[in-house]
């Protein structure tokens, strides 16, 4: 199931030894659990053909180890534009110097999940499935890149690909004997994922910024009823939104039918598909094409030919798929063409902002309200307006959980943590407070947090406030942008108190950061070396490595998007 990721660490230890089985290396690179769960199924199919699976996270692996691996099956996401996931990055850096070693006794293959709307697309997966040729290790089977809806793809290759590995010859019979222990728990999944969300009552709607404010944030509380649904800090939510019932009027009248009208291939009527089952705000690269060749439009056209992406996405930028069709009033599209260049319907996560152990019946979310006007109309994130405008208190919501294990409050309760998460970004540190009180952790904390101004966009003033007075926050630095003629950021004040911050790493702190990841945590990573370079009395190089030590302890984690 979508949630499999649950299950990794079960598999891992309930071995029941098999000595004697061929090993095969499941190595993932995961951001927000999807291949971490590809890994666990992969690991369950590898059983089934008699395989002793082996999961571990690639930065879990040191290169000489991977000499000596027979059987890898590698499956990653990738990260931002064309990135690898913040858990493989170190591996990367190994694998891809020029001083790697040589692996001819391995066979491989790799299962590439990504998001073709960015740059880079399965970027992270095919540099991997090229660098382990390039160092001579046999491919098994080719490469599959996965689109946002993988599922379907990468279960596929994985009951193709298994096979392949257990007819490998060979092999060190050499896994590491793990401890056999009495843990014959049946791993469970929880019973909601994506094709099953659970129905949750929506108990709060509330905003948190001023009127005032350039921005909204608002609060919202859903209720897990007697779902069983257990999260943690960390975690996000994943949400099954509808799509705005103006723009999917105005869809329907744009292709000169009715809202009943049968489609092809599917069981239900056109609007109940463009309100639940397609993306109609964020047009398609097949919608784009399609237009591209039907419409005549100059400008589209001359900007798809020049093959020059970034003009193309700027172009793009704001424009839905309503935009697209009105490019010339001509152009005609029955509603079973247009529906067949639409991609599936994404639900969209969020990073948790409450801890369970404070809200055991219910999850709370942090979410800014994307609007703007274009064209003459009032436009919207797809999610985000439909929490906002139109699941009233008392309605339901379609949720799910996905786990974010490597996003978690320190096992360590004495260990210090610092927090950088302006904006909305404070979500999961919100979590992580309400757990370390909670859990009575008597390590230290310290956040950053900061927005545009402190009249009207210092969401959860009150609750931080008194945290601090609790002595629950140790450390509370602001950065309020527009509340004076130079910018004050977040990283600004990492650097005014550099001293300390670096004081707290080596006190064994964590550093973690979440909010916008083009920007703010490339600043803010900026502002950590700096840090570390001049209160460790470190040169660049040094203090990469300082930071590179960190990553590798997992005491620097992001949850940036
Ligand atoms: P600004 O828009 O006033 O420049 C949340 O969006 C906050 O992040 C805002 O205060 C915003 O400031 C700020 N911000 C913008 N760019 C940033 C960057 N590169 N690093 C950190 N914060 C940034």
């Amino acid at each position: 199931g979508f949630l499999a990721g649950l299950q990794t660490r079960l598999l891992n230890t309930d071995s029941g030894s098999g000595r004697g089985k061929p090993p095969i290396y499941i190595l993932y690179g995961s951001q927000t659990g999807n291949a971490e769960g590809l890994a666990a199924t992969a690991a369950s199919t590898a059983k089934q053909h008699g395989l002793e699976p082996v999961v571990k996270a690639l930065d879990e692996v040191e290169l000489e180890e991977l000499g000596t691996m027979r059987r890898v099956l590698i499956v990653t996401s990738t990260y931002g534009e064309g990135e690898m996931p913040d858990n493989a990055q170190l591996f990367w850096e190994a694998l891809s110097s020029e001083h790697a070693e040589r692996l001819e006794d391995m066979s491989f293959g790799v299962l590439a999940i990504g998001d073709t709307g960015y740059d880079g697309f399965c970027e992270a997966g095919k540099n991997l499935d090229t660098r382990l040729e390039q160092l001579g290790a046999k491919r098994l089977l080719a490469r599959v890149d996965c689109d946002v809806d993988f599922e379907e793809a990468a279960n596929t290759w994985i009951e193709t690909a298994l096979p392949l590995f257990a007819e490998v010859e060979g092999g060190p019979d050499e896994v590491a004997a793990s401890p056999a222990t009495a843990d014959t728990a049946v791993p469970v999944a929880s019973a909601y994922n994506r094709k099953n969300p659970y129905k949750s009552v929506l108990a709060v709607n509330r905003r948190l910024s001023g009127e005032g404010s350039g921005k909204e944030i608002r609060h919202y509380e859903f209720d897990l009823g007697d779902s069983g649904i257990h999260y943690e800090a960390g975690d996000a939510l994943n949400v099954v939104p509808e799509n705005n019932p103006e723009l999917v009027n105005l869809l329907i009248e744009r292709l000169g039918t009715k809202a009943d009208a049968a489609v092809a291939k599917h069981d239900q009527p056109l609007a109940e598909l463009l309100t639940r089952g397609f993306e109609i705000s964020t047009p398609s690269r097949e919608l784009i094409a399609a237009v591209e060749q039907r419409a005549g439009n100059a400008d589209l056209s001359r900007l798809v030919q020049s093959g020059d992406k970034a003009a193309l996405e700027n172009w793009l930028w704001g424009k839905d798929t309503l935009d697209l069709l009105q490019l010339n009033p001509s152009l005609s599209l029955s509603a079973d063409e247009f529906v067949g260049l639409l991609k599936p319907l994404q639900h969209r996560a969020y990073s948790i902002s409450s801890s369970s152990l404070a809200n055991p019946d219910r999850i709370h979310l942090t979410v800014a309200s994307v609007r703007y006007v274009s064209g003459g109309r009032q436009r919207g994130g797809v999610c985000s307006t439909y929490l906002a405008d139109r699941v009233q208190e008392g309605e339901q919501a379609g949720i799910f959980l996905t786990t974010n294990k490597s996003f978690r409050v320190p096992a360590d309760k004495h260990a210090p943590v610092i927090m950088v998460g302006p904006g909305t970004g404070i979500a999961p540190f919100r979590a992580f407070l309400q757990e370390r009180q909670a859990s009575q952790a008597p390590g230290k904390n310290w956040l950053f947090f900061g927005d545009q101004t402190r009249a009207s966009d210092f969401i959860y003033e009150d609750e931080l406030t008194v945290m601090m007075k609790d002595g629950v926050l140790n450390r509370f630095d602001l950065a309020f942008s527009r509340d004076q003629a130079e910018k004050i950021y977040v990283q600004t004040r990492m650097r005014e108190n550099g001293k300390e911050l670096y004081a707290w790493l080596q006190d064994g702190g964590y550093f973690y950061v979440c909010g916008d990841a083009s920007r703010m945590a490339k600043d803010v990573d900026q502002a950590l070396h700096d840090v570390v370079a001049e209160h460790g009395g470190l040169d660049a190089e040094g203090a990469t490595a300082y930071v590179n030590q960190l990553k590798r302890e997992k005491r620097y984690l992001r949850d940036v998007y």
